[in-house]
């Protein structure tokens, strides 16, 4: 394959993060070369935005990649090597009751965490599986990169639906906590060190953290974590591309308060969720949540730019920035292409990986990716702090995946009543019966 050129199909074409993907992709043209670069979306209108942009940063930059938009299935996904995902079923408008509907009964409300998560599970099974049976249908070589959320929900649900599908999910939460964690101890890149990583998505331990030479550095990093969490303003002021609101800076600085719970790891931001779920909601405003940062935010200055480079036809100043963390999918889509055997920490099967734990349960672990796509590594036994959350947060996902496969209404009420930001199984079917009314056009109806 030395000389071969990829042609990759992004579906979620209007996603805010396509165009910082779009970039990404450009600056590694010599590890993972392009032949063809496709845009996917229902959303003919949304998508529209983001192409015609797109369109001229590929003519001004890379005129010989062949770039199409398309809303037509049969169009996006024919010829592809690679379908990366980044969809959002029920776009921001959901987004915002998912988080809305929760706090109003003084419950924890988020995109991927506790009742906002699965509801937005609920809607993304049908999405994915339905790009899943397009990729199949149209490129039956193909793999898709999935990093659609709520990426755990997801992968059970694919693990169950598509067993022979070749999907991987992955989440970028623990790449940029990697990339803060080197710089807190003095390195350039996460590549510089290596990572011993267990949990489920969003919700994962860190149990070391090596240098080249074998050098344990977990400690010095703890030392600094203790104080600061994973907020690096203590350190160079510089917070990087990403994850830089005000909302982002606080969960990288909340990790102090739970991370001494377990003084053996070091935790995901997430599981801020699980632990803190009390503060999360004290602090939350019911009115204003995260999704209306992110439509007052990158939504509305990533689609300003992007009409801007439409109506003056050009791309040579443009302020997007390519999402350089977003460098983890050429990763994964160079290792699989190249077989370059890279160790990347993917969504996957357990089968026996950690010992003590479900063997169909999906975990975060690290894999070696090569052609064949990942082959997890031993992890061995876990701790029975973290076991003990995981399988009470597994069997969230799991009665999720079969509520949506089964329409069941008891197995919902069990998953809600199951998550750790729930108090009690009354306000569990109280949040349970307004998303049901709030998801009517996007679940399957509950018996
Ligand atoms: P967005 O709403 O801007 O973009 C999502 C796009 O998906 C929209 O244009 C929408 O029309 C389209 N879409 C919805 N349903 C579709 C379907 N069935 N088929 C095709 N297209 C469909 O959202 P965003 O904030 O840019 O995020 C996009 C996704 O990426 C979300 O799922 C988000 O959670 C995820 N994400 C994941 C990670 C990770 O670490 N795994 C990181 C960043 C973003
Ligand atoms: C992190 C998580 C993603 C999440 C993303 C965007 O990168 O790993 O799973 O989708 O944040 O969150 P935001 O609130 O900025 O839309
Ligand atoms: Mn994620």
């Amino acid at each position: 394959m030395a000389d071969k050129k990829f042609s990759v199909v992004v579906a979620g074409g209007g996603s805010t993060f396509t165009p910082g993907i779009i970039l990404m992709l450009l600056s590694h043209q010599e590890r993972f070369p392009l032949r063809k670069i496709k845009l996917y979306d229902n959303d003919a209108a949304r998508q529209k935005i983001i192409a015609d942009a797109m369109e001229i940063i590929l003519k001004e930059r890379a005129p010989e990649i062949e770039f199409l938009a398309t809303t037509d299935p049969s169009q996006a996904f024919s010829d592809v090597d690679f379908v990366m995902a980044h969809i959002r079923v029920g776009k921001y408008a959901m987004r915002e009751l998912d988080e809305k509907i929760p706090l109003k009964y003084g419950v924890v409300g988020q995109e991927t965490c506790g009742p906002g998560g699965i509801a937005y599970g609920m809607r993304s099974i049908g999405g994915i599986v339905e790009i899943v049976g397009y990729m199949e249908k149209y490129s039956p070589n193909a793999w898709m990169l999935n990093y659609s959320n709520p990426a755990a929900i997801v992968a059970e649900a694919t693990r169950r639906l598509c067993p022979n599908s070749k999907i991987i999910n992955i989440c970028d939460m623990p790449v940029d906590i990697e990339e803060k964690m080197a710089q807190i101890a003095g390195f350039k890149s996460l590549h510089d060190l290596e990572f011993k990583y267990f949990g489920l998505n969003h919700f994962g331990w860190w149990t070391s953290i090596k240098d080249k030479q074998g050098n344990e550095l977990l400690p010095k990093i703890r030392e600094y974590v203790y104080k600061h969490g994973y907020n690096l303003k203590y350190l160079h002021g510089d917070e990087g591309v990403q994850h830089i609101d005000p909302s982002w800076i606080v969960t990288f600085e909340m990790v102090k308060e739970f991370a001494p719970i377990d003084p053996d790891t070091l935790p995901n931001t997430y599981l801020k969720y699980y632990l803190c779920q009390d503060e999360i909601v004290k602090h939350s405003d019911p009115n204003h949540t995260r999704t209306n940062e992110v439509v007052e935010g990158r939504e509305k200055k990533v689609f300003a730019e992007c009409r801007r480079i439409k109506s003056v036809g050009t791309a040579k100043d443009t302020t997007i920035e390519v999402d350089a963390h977003a460098s983890f999918i050429v990763d994964l889509a160079t290792a699989i292409a190249f077989n370059t055997k890279a160790n990347m920490l993917l969504i996957v099967e357990n089968k026996g990986a950690i010992s003590n734990f479900d063997p169909t349960a999906m975990v975060e672990i690290p894999c070696i990716v090569g052609n064949n796509g990942p082959e997890p590594l031993v992890v061995g036994e876990i701790p029975r702090f973290q076991k003990g959350l995981m399988e009470q947060q597994v069997a969230v996902e799991k009665l999720t995946v079969d509520a949506w496969i089964n329409h069941s209404y008891q197995s919902l009420w069990q998953a809600l009543t199951l998550s750790k930001t729930v108090p009690s199984a009354r306000v569990a079917k109280l949040i349970l019966d307004d998303l049901i009314a709030a998801n009517k056009d996007f679940w399957p109806e509950l018996k």
